[in-house]
């Protein structure tokens, strides 16, 4: 289904001082073959679909009719009215060649009385559009842009389809747009993989955590909000949560990572920014969780008390997840990021969803402190959707820990990005940045551990192992004879460090302890 976002114009609007991304075909949606159809009267939907073109890559194809509109503006819109009340199919004079060969096809136009030209409903039944993603857009002069967008998909049913775009014709925006579906489409073709299986645990500080399935952030009729009678893709029932991976019992895992999806709060790009990435992750040797927090119409700060729920979860639940609770990382992609940015800006600590809905009555959970030893900001900024927030005296008031930034040089938001991870780093707080050359926003993992992965774990790797807080804390037993004795984060003696798995270890001696990561 469409999602016509109500938030798309902020998302958008930041993109106009942003210098335009290069053309350079096969970068989005995958590199399959894009199809940028459009009918144009007086020339401003041509100008979006130029841009398109140019973004993606895409073929242009221009639907022209066998018979001329007029060119007078009051005659074109008889013509157009009359056509539209007959429901009249004006011929095409071409086709399109190989449109079996496109599997993404741009379709555009500008909005006639209230809805698309008739003319694209002879487009829309020229062509099998079965397996093909349309993206709609239009260009209109004051109203019917949502009309014309869903017009445009219910031509086109046996599509599947992503987000729409319309304008007065200005191309701004544009970018940020393509940026945006590229994300969308990353996740409706990613395969549909990877989520838990498992039971559904509910939000306790007693018994024992589980090792796969789903852990609701809240009880079911207990979740402080400030939105009322919300309706989204989640649907009235819907529980905040999150998914559990984790490593096997034989590994020593060097710490957790929470993993907020991106998708502009008005989805989760869950598969390619959620499940992916906690399967590159595991691997390497982290407790994963995936958070499915609120997205629009709720606010950011509700989906920030989401977050605070998972990390208090995980830390409460260091002990079953073998993890010292210092070594707690969020990693966010996009909106995702922004939302580990707020998170750690206002949300750290005790505070708890009472300050926002003043009737929230805090439970057990509520009493763990919120603490991230590490954020990765994948093509994300603190700050909010489409606005980066580079105040050097608020971000070092904040307290920040280290941030690991990743974007690609292709990214709408690329200078955002930078300016944001200057600022945090004058505001002292230690940063590592990654570019990446080509890549556009929504990357994902970018489809193997050596895009960024792979340095990610070294980074995680030695703040984890500089954590002073050692799980070597608890009263570990002792040596009697004074040598050094090697335990797991479990406590358990490790006879031969040479031969046990990679991860955690704890060196004990009579001089005292220190942790280490094999
Ligand atoms: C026949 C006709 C009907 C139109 N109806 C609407 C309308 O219902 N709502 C609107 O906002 N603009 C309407 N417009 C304005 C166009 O949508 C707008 O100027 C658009 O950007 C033109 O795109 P084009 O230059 O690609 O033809 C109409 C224009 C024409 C010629």
């Amino acid at each position: 289904m469409l999602l016509f976002l109500a938030c798309a114009g902020t998302w958008l609007a930041a993109c106009a001082s942003e210098p335009g991304a290069s053309a350079r075909a096969g970068e989005y949606f995958d590199g399959r073959r894009v199809l940028v159809a459009y009918f144009s009267w007086s020339g401003n939907t041509q100008r979006v679909a130029q841009e398109i073109g140019r973004i993606t890559g895409g073929d242009l194809f221009r639907i022209e009719p066998v018979t001329p509109y007029p060119t007078d503006y009051t005659e074109c819109t008889e013509v157009a009215l009359a056509e539209r009340d007959s429901d009249a199919r004006p011929a095409i004079r071409e086709t399109v060649a190989d449109f079996d060969d496109y599997d993404v096809v741009f379709l555009g136009c500008p909005v006639w009385w209230h809805t698309a030209p008739m003319i694209i409903a002879t487009f829309a039944e020229s062509y099998d559009f079965e397996g093909k993603t349309v993206v709609p857009f239009c260009t209109y002069a004051s109203t019917y842009r949502d009309e014309t967008l869903q017009r445009i998909a219910d031509l086109t049913p046996a599509a599947s389809h992503l987000t729409g775009f319309g304008s007065t014709g200005s191309v701004s925006g544009v970018q940020s747009w393509i940026d945006l579906i590229n994300e969308e489409w990353n996740e409706q073709n990613a395969g549909g993989s990877g989520s838990v299986g498992g039971g559904v645990a509910e939000p306790s500080v007693d018994g024992p955590a589980p090792m796969e399935g789903t852990v609701n952030l809240w009880r079911a009729g207990d979740i402080p909000a400030v939105t009322q009678g919300a309706s989204n893709s989640d649907g009235p029932d819907f529980v905040p949560n999150m998914e559990v991976f984790t490593v096997d019992e034989s590994v020593a895992p060097k710490g957790a990572v929470i993993i907020c999806p991106g998708g502009a709060f008005v989805f989760r790009s869950v598969q390619a920014e959620g499940y992916d990435v906690a399967h590159m992750l595991v691997p390497m040797g982290y407790q994963c969780f995936v958070v499915n927090y609120r997205i629009v119409p709720y606010t950011m700060q509700e989906s920030a008390l989401d977050l605070q729920r998972a990390i208090r979860y995980v830390r409460a639940h260091a002990a079953d997840y073998r993890i010292d609770p210092a070594d707690i990382a969020l990693v966010g992609f996009s909106a995702g990021g922004i939302l580990n940015g707020e998170v750690l800006l206002n949300w750290r600590g005790l505070a708890n969803a009472s300050s926002l809905v003043p009737s929230y009555q805090p439970d057990e959970l509520d009493n763990v402190p919120v603490e991230a030893c590490a954020v990765g900001m994948i093509y994300a900024f603190y700050g909010r959707l489409s606005v980066s927030m580079n105040d050097v005296e608020t971000l070092r008031a904040a307290d920040l820990p280290p941030a690991f930034y990743c974007w690609g040089s292709n990214d709408g938001f690329a200078g955002q990005f930078r300016q944001n991870s200057d600022a945090v780093r004058q505001a002292g707080c230690e940063t590592e940045v990654h570019i990446l050359q080509g890549y556009p926003h929504g990357y994902g993992t970018g489809g193997s551990p050596s895009v960024w992965g792979n340095d990610f774990d070294a980074f995680l790797t030695r703040v984890m192992s500089g954590n002073a807080s050692g799980i070597a804390a608890p009263a570990l037993p002792t040596d009697d004879e004074g040598t050094t004795v090697v335990y797991d984060t479990s406590g358990r003696i490790v006879d031969d460090l040479s031969t046990a798995p990679s991860g955690v270890y704890i060196l004990r001696s009579a001089t005292g302890s220190r942790k280490i990561l094999k």
